[in-house]
């Protein structure tokens, strides 16, 4: 595969309005969704394939501080801005603390532990179909990824989901979040915002429906559209399955 990719935004605009231009998609609805579909536990590996700016990776260190999440994404602009989110939420976690023990110390009791701030999360260079030679092969709990697959050709949708499905080891979960079959005329009007951007050729296999067949493709089991969220670009559906 060639290190080609469209960056997060395609060509509507540049990548630092990536996150203002996310948000109007219900981003809180369905990425809750995930987490809530990932349900990372003590000590697993999480990797978050084409993590851009990271929101979805540091929300699932948030939720489980004590597993590993890695973020992978070809795209150094949207990595360093992932990391720069990651310290913010440090020194924000950081300064709630001190507060919390400051007013604690006045009342004379202990603080309370923990800062309220997730784990640490690995962000990493690389190409989505690349997994093995970056985290071994069978390495990883769970695979995640969110609106990436509708950006890329066929081609590599389906080496990235084999390349999900290699770095898994067997009874491990994916999780995908992405533009799937939109059902009415209404989505598919929405949808043409995200197609100006990423253009037709990628965009419209999701569109049509595409992904569910590439997910059991690419050797997973128990496929299934768990949810569908409507939103001003086009439904956003989240599929989860297992390797077997
Ligand atoms: C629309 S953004 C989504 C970012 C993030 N997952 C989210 O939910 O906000 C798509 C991301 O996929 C990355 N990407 C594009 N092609 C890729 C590939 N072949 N492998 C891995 N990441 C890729 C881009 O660099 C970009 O950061």
């Amino acid at each position: 595969m060639s290190d080609d990719f469209t960056p997060a935004l395609g060509r509507l605009a540049p990548t630092r309005f990536y996150d203002p231009v996310v948000a109007l998609t219900r981003e809180r609805r369905w990425r809750s969704s995930v987490v809530m579909y990932v349900s990372p536990r003590p000590g697993e590996t999480v990797v978050d394939v084409g993590c851009g700016t990271g929101s979805l990776a540091l929300l699932l260190a948030r939720a489980e501080p004590r597993a590993t999440i890695v973020g992978v994404d070809p795209d150094p602009s949207v990595l360093a801005a992932a990391e720069r989110k990651a310290a913010a939420e440090r020194k924000a976690a950081a300064e709630r603390k001190a507060a919390a023990e400051r007013k604690a110390a006045v009342k004379g009791e202990a603080a309370a532990g923990g800062n309220g701030a997730g784990g640490a999360v690995r962000w990493l260079a690389g190409m989505g179909d690349a997994l093995v030679s970056l985290l071994g092969a069978g390495s990883v709990d769970t695979a995640v990824s969110s609106l990436v697959l509708h950006q890329c050709p066929v081609p590599v949708k389906q080496a990235i989901l084999a390349s999900m499905h290699a770095v898994l080891r067997p009874g491990g979960r994916l999780v995908v979040a992405d533009y799937g079959l939109q059902r009415t005329r209404l989505m598919r009007l929405a949808f043409r915002t995200v197609q100006l951007a990423d253009g037709r050729a990628d965009t419209q296999p999701n569109a049509d429906g595409v992904l569910p067949g590439l997910i059991a493709g690419a050797g997973f089991g128990d496929v299934r559209e768990a949810e569908v969220v409507p939103t001003v670009t086009g439904s956003i559906s989240l599929y989860v399955a297992h390797r077997p």
